[in-house]
């Protein structure tokens, strides 16, 4: 496993496991799964309602705390200091954990300042290892970067070859946060797997569409969770550190970025509405 040193000196494996979609019946059989095929970063939400399974995946693995990186995030509706100081406890208690490596705002929505003050807090006290942030758009970024004293180490966010986001990660190397690619595989979208050009190199290199892909991010300083329930897939996903795209391949990759999200629109104020409407518990 290779890691990325984060701004406060916190390594954080290249590539992790993703975990969004899947259900609560198969979490836990995934993570196990995950886990026996060397993933040891887990990224879950309390939005994505499979916390306690993870847990019980961690509980049952012969694996040292030490070598887990265990990340979760806060709603929109648990923003704001106290409740977020609540929603930690919570994700804490469903996975079985007394600390988190990466805790995140899920959301640039709500209470957010609210929520980074407790979060700052809980670093503090030994009980965050690393702070992040998701779908932060450069402008919340730098504005929350100014604001606050603790520096969010992570923005996770998407990106995928038809989703670039080349201003997003010039800008946060400029303020020494790793970016971190949700739907690193466009979540098997736009017949990613099939897309000719990626086919092409896939076949030059003997490798698969998602493992060109995967390299495409990791060759481009962007660390990544792609999720998969097969095991085969795991395993596959995780084979991308012993070759290399040239400069021909990246040249093409370049040329498929059509500059905006075909997922979730965050410049649309329908989601912010959204986003702010859906609720996680009572
Ligand atoms: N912060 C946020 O707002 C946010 C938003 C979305 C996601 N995320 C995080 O990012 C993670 C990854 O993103 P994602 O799950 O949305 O999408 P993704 O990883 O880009 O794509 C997952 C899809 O690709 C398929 N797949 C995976 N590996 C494959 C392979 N080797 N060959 C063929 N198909 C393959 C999976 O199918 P099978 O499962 O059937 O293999 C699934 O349909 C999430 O799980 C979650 O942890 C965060």
């Amino acid at each position: 496993m290779e890691y990325k040193t984060l701004n406060n000196g916190v390594l954080m494996p290249i590539l992790g496991y993703g975990t969004f979609q899947i259900p609560s019946s198969l979490a836990e059989q995934c993570v196990r799964s995950a886990f026996q095929n060397g993933y040891r970063l887990i990224d879950t939400a309390a939005a994505y309602f499979n916390e306690k399974e993870i847990g019980q995946a961690i509980k049952k693995a012969d694996i040292t705390r030490d070598q887990l990186f265990i990340a979760t995030k806060v709603w929109v509706q648990d923003t704001g200091y106290e409740n977020t100081l609540k929603a930690f406890e919570q994700s804490l208690q469903n996975l079985g954990l007394d600390y988190i490596d990466l805790y995140m705002i899920h959301q640039p929505y709500g209470d957010y300042y609210g929520s980074w003050k407790a979060m700052e807090q809980l670093y503090r006290q030994g009980r965050i290892r690393a702070l992040g942030v998701c779908n932060f758009c450069m402008e919340r970024f730098v504005d929350l970067f100014m604001n606050v004293s603790i520096k969010p180490m992570v923005n996770q966010i998407e990106c995928h070859p038809f989703f670039q986001q080349r201003s997003m990660r010039e800008m946060l190397k400029e303020y020494g946060c790793v970016m971190q690619a949700w739907g690193p595989l466009n979540e098997g979208q736009r017949n990613i797997f099939d897309h000719p050009a990626l086919k092409n190199i896939a076949q030059k290199h003997e490798r698969s569409v998602a493992q060109i892909v995967l390299r495409w991010h990791i060759q481009n300083q962007v660390c990544v969770i792609p999720k998969t329930i097969h095991p085969e897939r795991m395993i596959e996903n995780q084979a991308v550190f012993d070759f290399e795209l040239d400069e021909e391949d990246l040249k093409q990759i370049a040329s498929l970025d059509i500059g905006y999200s075909e997922i979730i629109d965050y410049q649309c104020y329908a989601t912010a509405k959204i986003m702010n409407k859906c609720k996680i518990h009572d």
